[in-house]
This record gives C-alpha cells, structure tokens and sequence, in this order.
C-alpha cells in the first residue's frame, strides 16, 4: 500500500499515520520529520533547511525530492509507505510520479483530510510530544493520561516544535492554499483522491481511513 495523507497543518496527517502504521505495519515518510533531523543534526541540507522552516515557508522541492526518492529505496519500504506532508507542490508530485514509475510501482491512494481552517491554530499551538519516543499530544485534545508521564514510555520529558506558534501557523496556512492545495484537483483527475472529515474526533476519523485502506 502507497499512500499519501495530504491536508493543512495540523490537520492530522501525523496523527492518522502513526495508527496506520500501527495497523499495517508499514512506515511513516515525514518530510517534516526528516528535515526537523537534519536540522537537530547540524548537515548541510539541516542548515539550508532551518530558517525557511521556522517561518513557515516551503522547503526548496530539489532537497525535499531528494531526501523522498533515497528514502523509499529502503528496504523497509517494500511492502508500502504513508507519505506524509509529502508531495507538497505540482512539482513534487509530478516527482513523486516520476520516481513510482521509475521502481514499477503505483500510488494506492491520496486521502486528503479536510479541516475548517479556524481550528487548526488551536490544533497546532496546543501540540506536543514526547521527547523520548516521539508520541504526540495536544494541551487540550490529547492529554497524557498521567499529568506529565508519556502514556508510551514513561518519560516526563515533552517538546514542542518552534514553528508551532499562532503567526507562524498563518504563513503555514498560506503555503498550503497556494503551493498544496492545486494537488487535490491533480489526484482527484487522476481517480486517486478520496476526502475524509477532519473536524470528526481521533478514532471515528481512523474508523473512516481504514474503511478506505480496508478497500484496495
Ligand atoms: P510538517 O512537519 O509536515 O508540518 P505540517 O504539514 O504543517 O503538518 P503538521 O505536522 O503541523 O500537522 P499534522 O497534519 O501532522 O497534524 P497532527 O497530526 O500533528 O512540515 C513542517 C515544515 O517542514 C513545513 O512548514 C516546511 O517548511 C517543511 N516541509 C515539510 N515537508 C515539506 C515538503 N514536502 N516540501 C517543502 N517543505 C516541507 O495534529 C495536530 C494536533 O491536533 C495534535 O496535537 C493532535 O493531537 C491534534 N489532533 C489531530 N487530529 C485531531 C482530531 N481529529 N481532533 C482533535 N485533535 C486532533
């Protein structure tokens, strides 16, 4: 299975894929993950990458096609992947295209998670995660079930991302209307694009997901 989660920040993309990974066993391609690594690891692509980030700005296509093309040839990769937050502009998907084509393979299928927009600098501002094992949270929405404890490791150590403010959220928002959402149109020609409600709560939302993934 080959599937991209596509929608606006805070949308849910991360939330929905860790449970498909948990489901089906196969890996979550973050871009915004991967960039947010090689920031925190000081490399090359970290550093051109960083400031552009925490504006809320897109990331160069070349680097993040790049980083996508070398991942999926992992071995873990075989049996299906979640794009997540990735393909992001035409010129990415075009890419993403290109590069399926090139191993044999064909995209399964684009979810895209709709949200109405004034909600989503709450869902962004109020998120969280474990520093240890990455679990997320939200101040309001996914509380740990222990004040402070992870419900996943243990650990009373949490993070939050330095793009996740309320002015940030707005140029966020604006990438996304004018550089994602022109994909939705492109998977929907292509017969891909399959829309789900965001605004519905975490687990009715996975419900309806995995009816779609329970499908192909
Ligand atoms: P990225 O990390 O991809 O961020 P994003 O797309 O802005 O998406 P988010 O991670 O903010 O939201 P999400 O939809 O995953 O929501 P989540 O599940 O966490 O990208 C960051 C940056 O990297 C970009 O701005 C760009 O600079 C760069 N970048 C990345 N990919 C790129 C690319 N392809 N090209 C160029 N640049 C790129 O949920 C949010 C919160 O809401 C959580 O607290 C969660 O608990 C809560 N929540 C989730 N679902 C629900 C629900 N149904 N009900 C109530 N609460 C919910």
């Amino acid at each position: 299975m080959r599937l991209i989660l596509l929608g606006p920040p805070g949308a849910g993309k991360g939330t929905q894929a860790q449970r498909i990974v948990e489901k089906y066993g196969i890996p979550q391609l973050s871009t915004g993950d991967m960039l947010r690594a090689a920031v925190q690891a000081g490399t090359e692509v970290g550093k051109r990458a960083k400031a552009v980030m925490d504006a809320g700005k897109l990331v160069s296509d070349d680097i993040v096609i790049a980083i996508v093309s070398e991942r999926i040839d992992q071995p873990d990769c075989e049996n299906g992947f979640i794009l997540d937050g990735f393909p992001r502009t035409l010129v990415q998907a075009d890419a993403t295209e290109a590069m399926l084509k090139g191993k044999g393979l064909e995209l399964s299928k684009v979810v895209e998670i709709q949200v109405d927009d004034k909600i989503l600098a709450d869902r962004v501002s109020g998120r969280y995660t474990c520093a240890n094992c990455g679990a997320g949270y939200h101040d309001t929405n996914v509380k740990p079930k222990v004040e402070g404890v992870c419900d996943r490791c243990g650990s009373t150590h949490f993070k939050r991302r330095p793009d996740d403010n309320r002015e940030t959220v707005v140029t966020r928002l604006g990438a996304y209307y004018k550089e994602t959402s022109p994909l939705i149109g492109y998977y929907y020609a292509k017969g891909k694009l399959q829309s789900v409600d965001g605004m519905a709560d975490i687990d009715h939302l996975t419900g309806e997901i995995e009816g779609i993934l329970s499908k192909l």
